[in-house]
């Protein structure tokens, strides 16, 4: 009998990156990907994927009790990797309910459909909660967010991800379910939705529209490239302690300004264009409300405790990404135009 494995938020960046190599890697699970396809879900990132046998895919809202419990019970997964969220801090400073309505009341549904099914009987099962550095608030210009430092959320997006963090923690504690944390830093890569700093300034680029820099640009954010993160939510849920929370992140902090100059000079090569022109698009704009001013991980306990490191640098890694958006124009112009929206339709027409 196949392991059923249900991944909610698939068809999103890092998510589908985590199918992906669970699909590829582990024939014998059953991978189930749960995701309700906001603006942010693509099933155009699985496309190589889609028909393998041990792949299915169930559009469904987390926030929606039926359908989470009948998806529960059909499927009775074993483990569950719970990556769908709104993830867009701006988006979550004009709409925060949307994001305590998924990024909360999502999770507490997911916690309790896994709660009900297993009643109790958690022996081999396992509950992976997928978080973010932002929960820890903002450095100064010293240290790194180790997996004690305390709680302190700034941005609506980050205390909703905090509060789903201590809902999961909460489970664990009053009920004993099984649980694993892991709180990362920025995702870079193929297939993040431009609407996230580095995939706008690529796509501004290749448009020549300006590059919009909030405040002055110096802001500092600690960056890994995706199939990295990827890689090391498969070590952790596999080989992670219960009840214990790990941060993932590889030494690549960087002001704002130099990703988005080392995007420039790239993109200049790449696209053959004169060094420095690409730079001129660069205007600082309003700064963002509450922005958090530096993050960056220790992720020591990770990579002193289980087989995990990063194997990209960042400057192998973003050059592997300009690569792969300018290799994938079909995607980015699918992405900016709203056509993806019709993938679904078209895959999954009659279901
Ligand atoms: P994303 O916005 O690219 O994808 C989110 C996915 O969740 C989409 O496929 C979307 O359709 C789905 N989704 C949203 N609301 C849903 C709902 N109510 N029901 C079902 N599905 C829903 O996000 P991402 O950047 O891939 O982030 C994935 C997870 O990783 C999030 O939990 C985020 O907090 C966390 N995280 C992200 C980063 C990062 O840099 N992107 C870093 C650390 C942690
Ligand atoms: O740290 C992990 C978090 O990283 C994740 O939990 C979030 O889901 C993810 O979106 C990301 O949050 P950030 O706010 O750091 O990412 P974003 O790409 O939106 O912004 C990165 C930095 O760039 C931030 O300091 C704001 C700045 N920025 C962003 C945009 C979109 C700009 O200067 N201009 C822009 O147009």
């Amino acid at each position: 009998m196949k392991k059923n494995i249900l991944i909610t938020g698939g068809a999103g960046f890092i998510g589908s990156h985590v199918v992906r190599l669970f699909v590829n890697q582990y024939p014998d699970y059953q991978i189930i990907n749960l995701d309700a396809l906001t603006y942010a879900g693509n099933l155009e990132n699985l496309r190589d994927i889609a028909d393998k046998p041990n792949y299915t895919f169930e559009k469904a809202d987390i926030c929606d009790i039926e359908a989470v419990e009948r998806i529960f019970a059909q499927y009775r997964p074993e483990g569950v990797i719970h990556l769908a969220a709104e993830s867009h801090v701006d988006r979550s400073i004009t709409d925060p309910l949307s994001f305590v309505r998924t990024n909360v009341l999502g999770t507490v549904n997911l916690l309790n459909a896994f709660k009900n099914i297993w009643k109790g009987n958690f022996e081999g099962k396992r509950f992976y909660h997928v978080s973010t550095d932002e929960v820890f608030g903002s450095l100064g210009e010293t240290g790194f967010f180790t997996e004690s430092t305390p709680y302190d959320p700034q941005s609506p997006y980050s205390a909703s991800k905090a509060s789903s963090d201590h809902f999961v923690r909460a489970y664990a504690n009053t009920y004993h379910m099984p649980v694993v944390i892991s709180n990362c830093s920025n995702n870079y890569g193929p297939n993040h939705f431009p609407e996230k700093l580095i995939p706008l300034v690529i796509h501004n680029i290749k448009n020549r529209k300006p590059i919009p820099v909030y405040g002055k640009g110096d802001n500092v954010r600690d960056w890994l490239y995706v199939i990295d993160h990827a890689r090391a939510i498969d070590v952790i849920f596999h080989q992670g302690n219960l009840g214990e929370t790990y941060n993932i992140g590889g030494l690549n902090e960087k002001q704002n300004i130099e990703v988005v100059r080392t995007l420039c000079r790239i993109m200049d090569e790449k696209l053959g264009r004169q060094p420095g022109e690409s730079e001129q698009l660069i205007s600082f704009v309003t700064d963002r409300p509450g922005h958090d001013h530096r993050y960056a991980i220790d992720a020591s306990k990770l990579t002193g405790t289980l087989p995990w490191k990063p194997s990209v640098t960042f400057e192998e890694g973003i050059e592997k990404t300009v690569v792969w958006y300018l290799e994938n124009e079909e995607w980015l112009n699918n992405v900016t135009s709203g056509e993806y929206l019709k993938y679904y339709e078209t895959m999954y027409s009659g279901r």
